[in-house]
């Protein structure tokens, strides 16, 4: 088995990454320590780079569509790690996630309409609806236990009103991964109240091994035949400037009426370097992943240690699924906008504020801890140093 080294530390820094080169449009200075958007810092996988090399060899990049066996690659790995029996009639290619979050607002709902999200929630699920003219309605989340969990019965009223629901299975940016029986019960309220569900499912291969992820559709015939699921390669394999993502619709219906709605924007064709880096991944990847759910988990232990150790009054939610962690500074009883101050300016740290997720995420901050154990404690210290006196 050939053995990945995460902790290798990579210079990220002038490729043109959002994450270390556009700190200053973002927290206004450029001398902090990233742990902020949601990629990672190790090295896109070799044999994802090496496949990109071999298309390179051939030295025309002209119009292409999607190859046979990219499509067996993507249809084997929805089996494989989902269940999900299903032909290539029923996907489509997607560049991105958010787009055709965006994509499906658009096919199935009118300006003016409600869709329903629940909250905290990554800022899309917010602010694609408000850019597309809709309004969102939002449902915030309950904590039991250390996770997320839904209020059926708000969700219940608040779907009366609304036309579709973006879930975030598993969820970011608690890392919840929603359980079988609370997808069922989402199902049948979605489908008893005429909402489409829009899931999205870009996190799912970076479910811990103790958990497991249920894609929505299959999880009754009410979710078979009511929604759109999304899922990418992006997050799992480090490759999210490849605009690879693919959308799942079984039920008849919503598909015809939603690839015609891709087709007519001329959405079909897709990229080149993303069809074979996604064949790629998902048939090479079994190994890389199992190897890196192993590093973030051990990711997670030190940052759970850290704050036991140094500040026991913050509240970490642990993730079930991937790399980002959900904290809660509210013991520190700092108003919001200066935590965030002291964070950038003092501890000289980006980290993504709670209040874009929603008004729940007033104190509360989001790390990315998709990176080496180094940058990992590095990090940690420098929340540290910022650390009130609570006496
Ligand atoms: C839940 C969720 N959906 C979608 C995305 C982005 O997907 P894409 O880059 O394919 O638009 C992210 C990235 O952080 C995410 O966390």
């Amino acid at each position: 088995m050939i053995y990945y080294d995460f902790d290798q530390i990579v210079d990220r820094k002038g490729s043109n990454c959002v994450k270390y080169d556009m700190l200053n449009e973002f927290f206004g200075v450029d001398d902090i320590l990233p742990m902020w958007v949601a990629d990672m810092d190790f090295k896109t996988p070799d044999f994802i780079i090496d496949a990109i090399r071999k298309r390179c060899e051939h030295e025309v990049l002209g119009y292409t569509f999607s190859p046979e066996s990219y499509k067996m690659a993507v249809l084997n790995w929805f089996h494989k790690h989902y269940g999900v029996n299903s032909r290539w009639n029923k996907m489509h290619f997607i560049p991105g996630v958010v787009q055709g979050i965006a994509f499906a607002l658009q096919a199935f709902t009118e300006r003016g309409d409600r869709v329903l999200v629940t909250t905290p929630v990554y800022p899309p699920f917010l602010n694609v609806p408000h850019r597309t003219g809709r309004f969102f309605v939002s449902s915030p989340l309950k904590t039991v236990n250390g996770r997320f969990q839904f209020d059926y019965e708000d969700i219940e009223q608040k779907s009366k009103s609304c036309k579709l629901m973006i879930l975030c299975n598993p969820h970011n940016p608690g890392g919840t991964v929603w359980t079988k029986d609370e997808l069922i019960s989402i199902a049948e309220i979605c489908y008893r109240n005429n909402v489409i569900v829009v899931s999205d499912e870009i996190h799912a291969d970076l479910t811990f091994p103790e958990f497991k992820h249920t894609t929505f559709s299959t999880v009754s015939m009410e979710a078979y035949n009511n929604s759109i699921t999304f899922f990418a390669p992006s997050k799992t394999f480090n490759m999210a400037g490849l605009a690879s993502s693919v959308c799942y619709v079984p039920n008849p219906e919503i598909r015809k009426k939603f690839f015609a709605y891709l087709d007519s924007n001329e959405l079909s064709l897709g990229n080149i370097f993303g069809y074979y880096a996604a064949e790629a991944a998902f048939s090479k990847g079994e190994d890389w992943l199992k190897q890196l759910l192993s590093y973030l988990s051990k990711n997670i232990d030190t940052a759970e240690v850290f704050v036991r150790e140094n500040m026991p009054e913050l509240t970490m939610m642990r993730p079930q699924a991937s790399f980002l962690l959900w904290i809660d500074f509210n013991a520190w009883n700092i108003p919001h906008k200066e935590l965030v101050r002291r964070l950038v300016k003092d501890a000289k740290i980006g980290l993504n504020s709670g209040v874009d997720y929603g008004p729940e995420g007033y104190g509360f901050m989001r790390m990315n801890i998709g990176t080496n154990r180094v940058t990992v404690i590095e990090g940690l210290r420098r929340i540290a140093s910022v650390r009130p006196n609570l006496i």
